[in-house]
């Protein structure tokens, strides 16, 4: 099974970056990600024996919820994606992809050792941009995040949850923020 772990954003959250996603590629062509298949990767651990999923459930990762700002949108002639992201990675979500890894590593997964670059895949495939269309404000506020399934056909690849990991209240810095139910 191909697993990966990730933050799944709240329908809103995706389909506003979808929407920019669709406005944005007249300037790159290349394919948009589908709403439903917007994430930020935490964790990807490739192929893995079924046998060892349920190693993988129950984690004991401590983390806290925060808010995630899509702050930016770039492009990466490496792989040719184009993606958004916060300017940097928030405080809670660097520790919790620390956390994470070294939890997985306790119990004997490899990860790849590539360092954690918080970024959202909008488009694959695009062409270089002369200037990306400016981001609205995009808010992702994160609760939980969850193990993936990826089955990958030629229609794209085809994402199945099967755990949600849900992360810890903070005390609120601000007044009003962080009080959305989780979905
Ligand atoms: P990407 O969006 O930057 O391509 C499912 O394939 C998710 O895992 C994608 O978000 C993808 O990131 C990420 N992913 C795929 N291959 C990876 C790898 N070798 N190392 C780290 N992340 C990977």
């Amino acid at each position: 099974m191909r697993l990966f772990f990730a933050l799944w954003p709240p329908r809103e959250t995706a389909a506003e970056l979808h929407a920019w996603a669709r406005d944005a590629q007249r300037s790159t062509g290349g394919r948009v990600t589908r709403a439903d298949t917007i994430h930020l990767t935490l964790a990807f651990l490739g192929e893995v024996d079924e046998a060892s999923v349920p190693g993988l459930k129950g984690l004991s990762v401590k983390a806290e919820r925060h808010s995630l700002p899509m702050e930016q949108a770039r492009y990466w002639p490496h792989n040719r994606i184009v993606w958004a992201g916060p300017l940097e990675t928030p405080g809670p979500l660097g520790a919790l992809a620390v956390a994470l890894a070294s939890e997985l590593k306790a119990k004997g997964f490899r990860t790849e050792s590539r360092s954690f670059k918080s970024h959202v895949t909008l488009i694959r495939k695009a062409r270089e941009p002369g200037e990306l269309l400016p981001l609205p404000p995009v808010n992702w506020p994160v609760e939980e995040f969850v193990l993936v399934r990826s089955r990958l056909s030629a229609a794209g690849p085809r994402y199945e949850v099967i755990e949600r990991v849900a992360l810890s209240r903070t005390r609120p810095r601000d007044a009003g923020s962080d009080t959305a139910p989780g979905s």
